[in-house]
């Protein structure tokens, strides 16, 4: 995660692409401070790496606010939560990463939280035992999840603002390749840089992976800066193919060809044979290649697409 914190924009004018978003963040951003409220609470959801915590961060400082952030696993205890909570700042922001794997039972100290700034404690312990509600800060929280349909509609119902991020766009994915490459010191043209965002997968995250694998390979080289040819050459020697496909793309779109005739075949049975987790498959692969036009997802299972059978016989 240290390599993302480096490249992580501070300023919502400084976060790329996503348009639309932006301008209703600004939007609530400027109703807040004119109220001085705290932010509502706010729901990102999409792919990893598509700027989820770099938005809660860039919420804090916009807003002058310390962030307090944990995650949904991380979360064990109703008293864990309670604590994190009762020790917040007015206007603070507690991001919860993950957020739709909080349990059940840490769920519930936070909706009174979330409407009303209060939190119930256990004071005492046995018999003696008795439940005491306390204030707590108004504060805002952020939640970002990668799967909003596992999300509770009691803890959904309770975010005020719930902002979607889509793939980027290859100009949006050139603009992240040019600011990383001039944070961390290269030279790159801009069709370097078109080159690099139209492999990346819609995703800034793997933009960035790919810039610091074209630099080490520029490195070796002797070269001092990049340009559509040398980028072009290390990324095929990454195994990353014109369309953004890796390895593990291409190893589904041929299981799928060529072991079940196109489909309709069920995502268990996929991860079986690929040696993959389900859960890897439907949040790091599937929606992109959902997204591109690979596969489409069918009641019965998932089918290749003719996209799908003319890139697998074309390289
Ligand atoms: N819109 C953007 N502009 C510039 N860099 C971005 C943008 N979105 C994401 N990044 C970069 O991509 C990386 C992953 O972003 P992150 O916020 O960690 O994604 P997520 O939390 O959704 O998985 C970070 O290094 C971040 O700086
Ligand atoms: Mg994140």
């Amino acid at each position: 995660m240290k390599a993302d914190d480096s490249l992580r924009p501070a300023r919502l004018a400084d976060f790329i692409g996503q348009d639309d978003l932006r301008a209703n963040l600004e939007v609530f951003l400027h109703a807040a401070r004119e109220r001085s409220r705290p932010l509502d609470h706010t729901l990102f959801y999409g792919n990893p790496g598509l700027g989820k915590t770099t938005l809660a961060r860039i919420l804090a400082s916009e807003l002058g606010v310390n962030i307090v952030s944990t995650s949904g696993p991380v979360l064990e205890r109703p008293r864990d939560l309670a604590a994190i909570l009762s020790n917040l700042g007015r206007h603070d922001i507690l991001f919860v990463d993950e957020v739709h794997r909080m349990p059940v039972a840490v769920e519930e100290v936070l909706y009174p939280a979330l409407e009303d700034f209060t939190i119930d404690i256990i004071v005492g312990e046995g018999p003696g035992a008795r439940s005491v509600r306390i204030g707590i800060e108004p504060f805002t929280l952020v939640g970002a999840t990668t799967r909003i349909g596992l999300l509770s509609s009691p803890l959904r119902d309770r975010f005020g603002v719930i902002q979607r991020l889509e793939f980027y766009q290859p100009d949006d994915l050139a603009r992240v390749v040019e600011r990383t490459a001039s944070i961390i010191g290269l030279e790159v043209t801009r069709e370097a840089a078109l080159a690099i965002g139209a492999r990346a997968r819609g995703t800034p995250r793997i933009a960035n992976r790919l810039l610091r694998r074209v630099r080490d390979f520029a490195h070796v080289d002797g070269r001092e800066s990049v340009d559509a040819d040398s980028a072009s050459a290390a990324l095929d020697r990454l195994d990353v193919d014109p369309l953004g496909l890796d390895q593990m793309d291409r190893a589904i779109l041929k299981m799928l060809i060529e072991q079940f005739q196109g489909g309709p075949v069920g995502i268990k049975t996929l991860a079986v044979g690929l040696s993959e987790e389900v859960r890897t498959l439907e949040e790091i692969y599937e929606p992109f290649l959902i997204q591109s036009g690979f596969i489409k997802r069918t009641p019965r299972g998932r089918v290749a697409t003719a996209k799908a059978y003319q890139h697998m016989n074309m390289i």
